[in-house]
């Protein structure tokens, strides 16, 4: 039986192939997906997620556009790493169909109160729309099963020293979501960074000969701008968001550690930081699943052999 999870995402380079490759994969069921602001403003983000979802020919999933702003702070955008339109690069189609007209909160709370068993939450944006909904909907978190993380990092950060772009943005909102006693899955930049996609794998979607691995290969191609800089010393670019979908369908493929994991919310130079109790000296009980490390030969493959799908 498939299991069903619904994404919130920012789209953003990473986060369409994440999309990209869950629906490819007949293990999950994506009941909805629904847009946080981050890599860009939230009508940019969902437009996004609309184009991807035209491209692929799945207007069947309902979709719907989530808060305009972070909890508390204002909305900083990525426009560095995803460009002016958030998925820059390759063409895509424009939206031949509407989000619903419910928000992103309304949207996730009616598909739990309607579905029969707990579906997972797969979120690879900031956590905006997820802690307003945890905060609106209490009743419905006995409905969710898991909430897979793409976000934090137990080490370096990449937006600050300290901390993860998606945490940073949302600090008080990733905090809600953190201590929520909700299961997690945290799919940080201690593993993110070790899922890089080389140009030789870029060559492989592109020889796929399919309008699916066309788009993800001008993606990724324009995604490898931003990584190539030296201060990353990487030879790729991470496959962040899809690491999520990747634990769902091959969880074999990671190395994880269970933690106590807190937001800095007050801190003057680790806002947003995923602090993580990784010798357990608090005595708190974890309450996050760490995702450290992953077989990318491997994470690769099961990406390339799932856009293949989409030529069948
Ligand atoms: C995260 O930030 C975004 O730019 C990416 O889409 C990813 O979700 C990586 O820090
Ligand atoms: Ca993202």
């Amino acid at each position: 039986m498939s299991r069903s999870i619904i994404i919130d995402c920012d789209p953003g380079h990473d986060d369409a192939i994440a999309l990209i490759l869950a629906l490819a994969s007949p293990e999950l069921k994506v009941e909805a997906v629904t847009t946080s602001a981050g890599n860009q403003t939230s009508e940019k983000t969902l437009r996004n997620a609309l184009r991807i979802l035209t491209l692929l020919k799945r207007q069947d999933i309902p979709v719907a556009g989530g808060a305009q702003k972070p909890l508390l702070r204002e909305l900083i955008i990525a426009d560095n790493v995803h460009g002016e339109s958030g998925l820059d690069g390759p063409a895509l189609p424009e939206p031949d169909f509407a989000p619903q007209a419910e928000n992103a909160v309304e949207l996730i709370a009616r598909v739990l109160r309607a579905s029969p068993r707990p579906i997972t939450l797969v979120a690879t944006g900031p956590l905006t729309n997820i802690a307003l909904l945890l905060a609106s909907h209490t009743e419905l978190t006995p409905k969710i099963e898991r909430i897979v993380i793409m976000g934090g990092s137990v080490m370096l950060g990449n937006w600050t020293p300290a901390a993860e772009f998606n945490i940073y943005v949302d600090p008080e909102a990733a905090e809600r979501v953190f201590q929520s006693g909700i299961p997690l899955t945290m799919a940080g930049l201690d593993v993110t960074h070790k899922a890089q996609v080389m140009s030789e794998d870029i060559e492989r979607f592109r020889q796929l000969g399919n309008p699916v691995a066309d788009v993800v290969a001008g993606l990724l191609d324009f995604f490898m701008l931003y990584h190539r800089q030296e201060r990353w010393g990487f030879k790729g670019a991470p496959l962040h968001d899809p690491c999520t979908i990747a634990w769902l369908l091959a969880p074999e493929l990671f190395q994880s550690i269970d933690r106590w994991v807190g937001i800095e919310t007050q801190g003057k130079y680790t806002q947003g930081m995923t602090v993580t109790d990784f010798y357990q000296l608090t005595g708190k009980t974890a309450n996050t699943q760490i995702l450290m490390d992953i077989n990318r030969q491997s994470f690769i493959d099961l990406l390339v052999d799932r856009v293949a799908r989409y030529g069948k």
